[in-house]
């Protein structure tokens, strides 16, 4: 049986990676970024906690990455700090989260033989879209601080490869939504504010376009790559579908059963020449080396996303703007 670590374990796509590899009989190991409080994040929640083993880490420190990697055979590396507005605002700690984290990670697990190392990308690496749909061979383009980190911490990785012949490969989400995410992203945003008897709904630019991603479906991807070998090389996952902000504010409006106004809140609109205008993501690479492919579609992932926060409100505080 594989012993696989997950770095980001106790966030939300990694709470779900870590319950999908226990259900495909995988040992678990799962990351918990260190606190005083001993809270696992997402991890709390889940029904197979009492299978998985939780440690509680930082990447930061190369002696701990060093010291969790022992005995693992794969590594999945998510661990990271993710928003694009707090990136603004705190850009060394994504240089030390992101880049060196990276780096401890990446060490660690070639001094301790580990057999394969799959690295967490960004599609936000690409920035706004050259053409459609991206595929990898896209030019990289830094428009926040969060992108250049996780540009950083990919050649890092890939580095790694082609200079120690560490297995390496790097997956490469889309905008990825669904149940557990936190209100930092646009999708829960929404339906929080919404649920929560907003007379407005505030929100940042409509115009932008993203291609959603429900969280099972990234996960699937994942787990598709402990059966490739395909070292040195990055993977898009995406649904290929691309959608607007403002289509998908209707969206979500009509599964809510509602219609209130859009306020655009200006502490929400990204520097101009940072936002991303458009994504759309080409997987053929990912479909050609595996039997991967989206199964939600966005309406159904919106109602799995609909029933956490109704069940989760009070985890959330909608009436703040979280970056
Ligand atoms: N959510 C998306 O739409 C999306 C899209 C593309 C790529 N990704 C990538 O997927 C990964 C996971 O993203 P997510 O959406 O689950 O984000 P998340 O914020 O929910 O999870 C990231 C986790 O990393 C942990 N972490 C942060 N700093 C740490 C540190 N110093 N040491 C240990 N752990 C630390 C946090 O506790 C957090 O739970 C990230 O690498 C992100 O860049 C996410």
């Amino acid at each position: 049986m594989k012993h696989i670590l997950i770095s980001g374990a106790d966030g939300f796509i990694g709470s779900h990676l870590c319950e999908m590899l226990l259900q495909k009989g995988y040992k678990i190991r799962a990351l918990s970024y260190y606190n005083s409080f001993n809270f696992w994040g997402n991890l709390e929640q889940s029904p197979f906690l009492k299978d998985i083993e939780v440690i509680s880490a930082d990447i930061r420190d190369s002696f701990l990455c060093e010291k969790i990697t022992r005995g693992i055979d794969v590594i999945f590396h998510l661990a990271a700090l993710i928003a694009i507005p707090y990136s603004y605002q705190a850009p060394q700690s994504y240089v030390d989260t992101n880049i060196k984290g990276t780096l401890n990670m990446l060490q660690a697990a070639l001094k301790n033989g580990v057999s394969k190392f799959i690295h967490t990308s960004t599609s936000e690496v690409y920035g706004s879209a050259c053409y459609v749909p991206i595929d990898e061979k896209h030019p990289l383009q830094p428009q926040s601080p969060y992108s250049a980190s996780k540009i950083a911490a990919d050649m890092m990785a890939l580095s790694y490869y082609h200079s120690f012949e560490l297995p390496l490969i790097i997956a490469r989400p889309f905008n990825t939504y669904g149940p557990r995410q936190s209100a930092r992203a646009i999708i829960p945003t929404i339906i929080t504010q919404i649920l929560s008897g907003a007379k407005e709904l505030k929100l940042g630019d409509l115009s932008p376009t993203r291609d959603f991603n429900f969280v099972l479906d990234t996960c699937e991807a994942l787990c598709a790559f402990l059966e490739l070998e395909e070292y040195g090389e990055v993977f898009n996952i995406g649904s290929g579908n691309e959608i607007s902000i403002l289509e998908l504010v209707s969206l979500l409006q009509k599964l809510l059963g509602t219609t209130i106004t859009i306020t655009q809140d200006k502490a929400r609109i990204r520097p101009k020449n940072s936002e991303v205008l458009r994504l759309c993501c080409d997987s053929s690479k990912l479909q050609k080396y595996s039997l991967w492919q989206s199964k939600f579609s966005l309406e159904e992932g919106l109602q799995r996303s609909i029933e956490y926060c109704k069940e989760n409100l009070h985890r959330y505080k909608s009436e703040l703007y979280n970056v």
